[in-house]
């Protein structure tokens, strides 16, 4: 459903030239849990940002669902990002006057086709209970811990019912125990929901999730 093909992406930065990805290609089926590998530097942020159209490539094609997405106009990348794709990031990047359920309730407000309240609100409490947060619905981001403040990211990414979630080091800024349980309950939504997730880190003790590892270096990918 995924494909990258022979996708470069060069950095220039005054008279320095960063070959940041050199020609990758990829492909990710339906329901996969892909992890991508590497040190800091080796491109993960710019591969995922360009898979999740964030960022585009120099050359090469992005196809997703037999749609070429390196082709669509601002307007359709808008589209395309709010109702396919969701977005964990290593930095959780939540609102921080907006509670728990406000927080995973914002990416439904840019979508073009609103849903019904009540299932708006049956979808959002679903959501709270699996990732565990029930108690604290009402709390406010400096209200949670890293662990917390990351399920709350996971939430918002799954709320649209998007076919690909994109996480960048989403246990970068984790301790090893909690990065282990939310990489498992990635897994564990990945499984029940049937949403494909690609997920970056250096951590190699949290790669034992994925179903497909992927190693990024010298800007190639190596399986
Ligand atoms: N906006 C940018 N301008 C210049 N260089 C960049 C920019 N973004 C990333 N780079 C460079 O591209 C390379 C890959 O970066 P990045 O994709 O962020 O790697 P990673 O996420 O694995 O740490 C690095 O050498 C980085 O310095
Ligand atoms: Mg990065």
């Amino acid at each position: 459903m995924i494909q990258l093909r022979e996708i470069k992406k060069t950095y220039v930065l005054g008279k320095t030239k960063v070959e940041a990805l050199k020609g990758i290609n990829l492909r990710v089926k339906k329901g996969e849990f892909v992890c991508v590998v590497g040190p800091s530097g080796s491109g993960k942020s710019t591969l995922l940002n360009i898979i999740g159209c964030l960022d585009q490539p120099d050359s090469g094609e992005v196809i997703v669902d037999n749609e070429k997405i390196t082709n669509l106009n601002r307007n359709q990348l808008a589209d395309f990002r709010a109702n396919k794709i969701g977005f964990i990031f290593q930095s959780f990047n939540l609102i921080p006057v907006l509670n728990v359920y406000e927080n995973i309730e914002l990416p439904l407000l840019f979508m073009r086709e609103q849903m019904p309240a009540k299932e708006k609100r049956a979808k959002i409490m679903q959501l709270i209970e699996e990732v565990g947060l029930k108690n604290e619905v009402s709390h406010k981001p400096d209200e949670l811990s890293g662990g917390q403040r990351q399920r709350v990211a996971i939430a918002r990414a799954l709320v649209t019912g998007p076919k690909i979630v994109l996480a960048d080091e989403p246990t970068a800024n984790l301790d090893s125990a909690t990065a282990q349980t939310i990489i498992s309950l990635m897994r564990r939504l990945n499984e029940e929901e049937k949403v494909t997730f690609i997920f970056s880190t250096h951590d190699l003790s949290v790669t034992k999730y994925a179903t497909n590892l992927y190693q990024l270096k010298d800007g190639r990918l190596v399986e």
